[in-house]
């Protein structure tokens, strides 16, 4: 059996993750490591809370000798790693937790894993011949697209917000261990995730809240900003396949091929909503109202997922259409009883 250790395994898109991973890999035993901020829930992963390949631990992935110490604990044979601060809006009122986290965080986490994994540049110790670092990182570290064009793992970076300039400072350190130590690392940028477990500070959640509680739904500036969202369960599958048989040292970009806009996805949801929880009076769309842009905010976002596909054989299973209905089932069951 092997130990894995999954940071921010109690986030959303971790959350999501851990299920998948220990249904599909009998052979490991996963260590979720997670801080539990105002992000993660161990809600969220109650359906593996009593696995007997699970565990959970909290701590910080800042504390260096914490980590050293559960390596040592664990014996760690790899790393996928999630955890961060995720929401863009909080990395303009407050970046320094996304310096921290973001930056320092993977920092010690790939340090840690090099020195108890590797004895020199370029020399594994025995036993550790096939340990890997997979970051989870964004589309985001590109920055901004126009109205065409598209991201591709050559695209230079170009991050806009503090959580972007975050992501892509612990992208390059990664990269950098490549290079300098020969360690075997994979990152995966991702574009847009939507589906169960999001934080109910994200759009999607947001729209489908303030829906069912009769709120006005917010909109940033005229509704015009793309983002091309990819389900997360299929965001899991490509993570999985890039882990198991994605090269060292690259990226792989994963996308859904799905670019819609903010008030498409508000009026797509209200549409599906109007449907599946009808209003006693009206349609959810007359609650739709723009509100103040957020400053720097990237107009697009769309990612050439060309490599993954072709390379690993990775394939969005959801469009957005069939993702988003699933969604709000979700979403209906979890605010039915709380709002
Ligand atoms: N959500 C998206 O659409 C999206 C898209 C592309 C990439 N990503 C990346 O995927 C990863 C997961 O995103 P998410 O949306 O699930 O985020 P999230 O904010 O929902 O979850 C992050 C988790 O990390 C944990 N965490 C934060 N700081 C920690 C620390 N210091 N030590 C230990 N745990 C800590 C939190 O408690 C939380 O459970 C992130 O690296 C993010 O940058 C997210």
């Amino acid at each position: 059996m092997k130990n894995i250790l999954v940071t921010g395994g109690a986030g959303f898109i971790g959350a999501n993750f851990v299920p998948y991973f220990i249904e599909n890999n009998p052979d490991y035993h996963l260590v979720n490591l997670d801080i539990l901020t105002y992000a993660g829930d161990l809600e969220n992963v109650k359906e593996v809370e009593n696995h007997s390949r699970y565990t959970f631990v909290k701590g910080d992935i800042c504390d260096r000798v914490f980590v050293e110490e559960l390596f040592s604990k664990y014996d760690f044979q790899d790393v996928i790693h999630f955890a961060a601060e995720s929401h863009v809006d909080n990395s303009i009122s407050g970046p320094e937790a996304f310096i921290k986290t973001n930056v320092l965080g993977t920092f010690n986490l790939l340090d840690v894993a090099r020195k108890h994994w590797m004895s020199a540049p370029n020399q594994y110790k025995t036993g550790y011949e096939n340990s890997r670092f997979h970051h989870i990182s964004t589309d985001e570290v590109y920055g901004t697209l126009g109205e065409t064009g598209l991201f591709t793992e050559e695209t230079p970076y170009a991050p806009n917000s503090p959580y972007s300039a975050s992501k892509a400072s612990s992208d390059m350190v990664v990269r950098s261990y490549f290079h300098t130590f020969g360690m075997n690392v994979v990152t995966t940028n991702c574009s847009n995730n939507y589906g169960p477990k999001q934080h109910n500070e994200k759009l999607i959640p947001t729209i489908i809240r303030k829906a069912l509680t009769g709120e006005n739904i917010p909109i940033y500036g005229d509704g015009k900003n793309v983002r091309d969202w990819l389900y997360v369960l299929d965001h899991c599958k490509g993570i999985e396949l890039v882990f198991q048989k994605g090269k060292a040292g690259e990226t792989y970009n994963i996308g859904g091929r799905n670019e819609r806009n903010n008030l498409y996805i508000a009026n797509t949801i209200c549409e599906l909503l109007n449907e599946m929880k009808p209003k006693a009076t009206g349609k959810y769309q007359d609650q739709i109202t723009f509100v103040k842009d957020r400053p720097g905010h990237d107009l697009r976002y769309a990612i050439d997922a060309t490599k993954i596909e072709t390379e690993l054989g990775w394939k969005a299973d959801e469009n957005f259409e069939t993702g988003i209905r699933k969604t709000i089932a979700w979403y209906l069951e979890k605010y039915i009883y709380a709002l």
